[in-house]
């Protein structure tokens, strides 16, 4: 069983990436293998398809797609900005289903987000589930959000509720 934790920030201090150590912490606690991936790994310029004719598509991409391969189970924690999910993130999945083999199809995926809103992330979440939709992957249910987020408020989520949230799909 293993794990991959997809965050979608690319700042020293994300909330998100914070979220994403404190998932992993107790998956592996619990014996789950993982594999923590920041999307701006992928180092890839904003889609565009001459840029994509003229350089086929960036090499890292592949290795993100070989990570969700191999996974057996894929977390996506994603910021919110205006209600939706960044373009750092969109277009990491936009990549990845650029190559021959779309590495998204039939893959388990769960949605975690951390924002200092109310809504925790919960309208990026919801977006993201349609853009996983599209790429043929099967959502979660129950998604994962820390609301008001802070390291604090990060560290303070019941490790009970992250667990069950993890069991999806086992
Ligand atoms: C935000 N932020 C934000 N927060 C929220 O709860 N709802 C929102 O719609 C938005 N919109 C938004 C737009 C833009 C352009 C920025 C830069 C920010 C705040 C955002 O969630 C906050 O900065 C998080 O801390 C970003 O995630 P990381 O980088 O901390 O993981």
């Amino acid at each position: 069983m293993s794990v991959l934790i997809l965050a979608g920030s690319s700042r020293t201090e994300s909330l998100n990436r914070k979220l994403q150590q404190r998932i992993a912490d107790v998956a592996e606690a619990d014996g789950r293998a993982c594999y923590v991936y920041a999307a701006e790994e992928l180092d890839a310029p904003i889609y565009n398809g001459d840029d994509e004719q003229e350089n086929g598509v960036p090499s890292n991409t592949q290795k993100l797609a070989t990570a969700i391969s191999d996974a057996t189970k894929i977390v996506i924690v994603t910021p919110e900005y205006n209600s939706s999910i960044p373009a750092l993130l969109k277009n990491a999945i936009d990549w990845t289903t650029r190559l021959e083999q779309n590495p998204w199809v039939g893959k388990n995926v769960l949605l975690a987000g951390a924002s200092p809103g109310r809504l925790g992330a919960m309208r990026a979440m919801t977006h993201l589930m349609v853009v996983m939709g599209a790429v043929q992957s099967w959502v979660a249910p129950m998604f994962l959000s820390c609301p008001q987020a802070s390291a604090q408020a990060i560290n303070n989520l019941d490790e009970e509720q992250i667990r069950a949230f993890l069991r999806q799909g086992d």
